[in-house]
């Protein structure tokens, strides 16, 4: 049978063998598309993956795989020389990678299509769980466009909503890059106030309030909030983040904490705002909300419904008006709101509920001065890669630590200290948003 059918194609014409050919390829072109057509949601009764040959598929197509010769497997694991071999590679500056400009993505954004396929984001949605429950994300940025993008590429999911600050300072070809990298998604756009963002200054919270405003108005139903910064890098999946915030049963999650006294006049004095912010002899009123302020950070995971009273509820205007004049008013704000009775899925003021930024799902940060060794009582291991203001910017080192934490996002990555890092989590966390489990 066989045989015949190849003396019969030994006879043909070179156009009859021309035309035989393309209907190969055709037909195996066919195959792949409906190959990829198939069905990646897992079985919600035995939790098994329908089709593993689909999502090898998919995975080929869409893994991002680290660069050069280091294993993320073992990085990830802890494997102490394969971590080694990063840091003397890093130590190589001939080796340092230059990173994407602003240009570049100008450029490539031209076509958007292509950019997808070549950056490889996931267009589609993994399960019918994360389709029902849309994340919105308010992320401010002021440079680095490198990082934002991959940022972006690793929380980005088709049915969630991203609004994007850029800072006013910026230059204007990083604000028409982000613009550029906006303009390919449906479901991505930059905030429609900008501000000129003052370290420790009220413009901090005014940057995620535009945001959150722009995102309230959306028409995306989204369910919570999260807002990000642009050194900021997911530990979980999308998958993983919407099982998180489903166990949050509506609450909001952040750091909220009982002031340390130093922290005090922070918001007890009025402060002038120019280049920065400085303290004067002049005494606050105390608060117009009835409760005593607790202390955080600017990171936190909000309920749609916390976000919507920010602009609705007169006490808590009249509460972020008081606030203006105040120090670094981003550490307090959002943790003392937590507090306060009157906003959705807030906790109540008694010190049972206090939330450490280490209890707290929103951030996982090192601080300089808490670093140590475990067995001697240290909350976390020495810094691996580098300190910026007293926190660590992460090394490959830190992975092992990392990974293992509960935290949906950890601060500070930043590819020109450590490279590696990033991109073994970038592959670490796109195995996982496919098979579900660790690299
Ligand atoms: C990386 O290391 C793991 C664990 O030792 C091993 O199973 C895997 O094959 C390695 N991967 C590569 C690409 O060498
Ligand atoms: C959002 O919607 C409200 C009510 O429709 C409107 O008053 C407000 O101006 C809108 N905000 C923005 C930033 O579009």
């Amino acid at each position: 049978m066989l045989h015949m059918f190849w003396r019969k194609i030994q006879k043909l014409n070179p156009n009859q063998f021309l035309l035989f050919l393309f209907l190969i390829f055709f037909l195996t072109m066919m195959m792949n598309y409906k190959s990829l057509e198939c069905k990646l949601d897992y079985n919600s009764q035995t939790g098994h993956v329908r089709s593993e040959s689909c999502r090898n598929l998919y995975y080929q197509d869409l893994k991002l795989e680290a660069s050069g010769k280091k294993n993320c497997s073992r990085i990830i694991r802890g494997d102490q020389d394969e971590v080694r071999k990063t840091m003397i590679d890093n130590l190589i500056v001939a080796n340092r990678r230059v990173l994407a400009t602003e240009r570049d993505y100008l450029e490539i954004t031209k076509n958007c299509r292509n950019f997808k396929k070549l950056k490889k984001y996931v267009t589609f949605s993994l399960s019918d769980e994360e389709r029902n429950f849309p994340i919105a994300y308010s992320m401010v940025i002021h440079d680095n466009i490198e990082m934002f993008e991959r940022l972006l590429r690793s929380i980005y999911m088709p049915q969630n909503v991203y609004c994007i600050h850029v800072d006013m300072k910026s230059s204007q070809t990083f604000h028409e890059a982000v613009k550029a990298i906006a303009s390919c998604f449906p479901n991505v756009f930059i905030s429609s106030k900008r501000e000129s963002v003052v370290y420790a200054s009220w413009s901090r919270v005014q940057a995620d309030l535009n945001c959150m405003e722009d995102l309230v108005n959306s028409s995306v139903d989204w369910k919570y909030l999260i807002n990000t910064c642009g050194t900021d890098f997911p530990l979980k999946t999308n998958a993983e983040i919407v099982k998180g915030l489903k166990l949050l049963n509506g609450k909001n999650n952040m750091e909220s904490e009982k002031p340390p006294s130093y922290k005090k006049r922070r918001w007890e004095y009025h402060y002038e705002i120019k280049d920065n912010v400085v303290q004067t002899k002049i005494k606050k009123t105390s608060s117009p909300l009835n409760i005593p302020i607790f202390s955080g950070n600017a990171y936190v995971v909000l309920t749609r419904d916390f976000v919507k009273s920010l602009f609705e509820n007169s006490i808590v205007k009249q509460f972020m008006e008081w606030a203006k004049d105040t120090y670094s008013p981003d550490e307090y704000l959002w943790a003392t709101l937590q507090r306060f009775p009157e906003m959705p899925g807030s906790v109540p003021i008694h010190m049972k509920y206090d939330t450490s930024d280490l209890a707290a799902l929103a951030r996982l940060v090192k601080w300089q001065h808490l670093e140590g060794d475990m067995e001697h009582g240290a909350p976390y291991p020495v810094c691996n890669g580098k300190h910026r203001r007293q926190v660590c910017v992460y090394g490959a080192g830190d992975l092992n630590w990392l990974v293992q934490q509960h935290h949906f996002f950890a601060n500070k990555f930043d590819p020109r200290v450590d490279d590696h890092a990033i991109q073994c989590l970038e592959e670490y966390l796109r195995y996982k948003l496919f098979y579900g489990k660790n690299l």
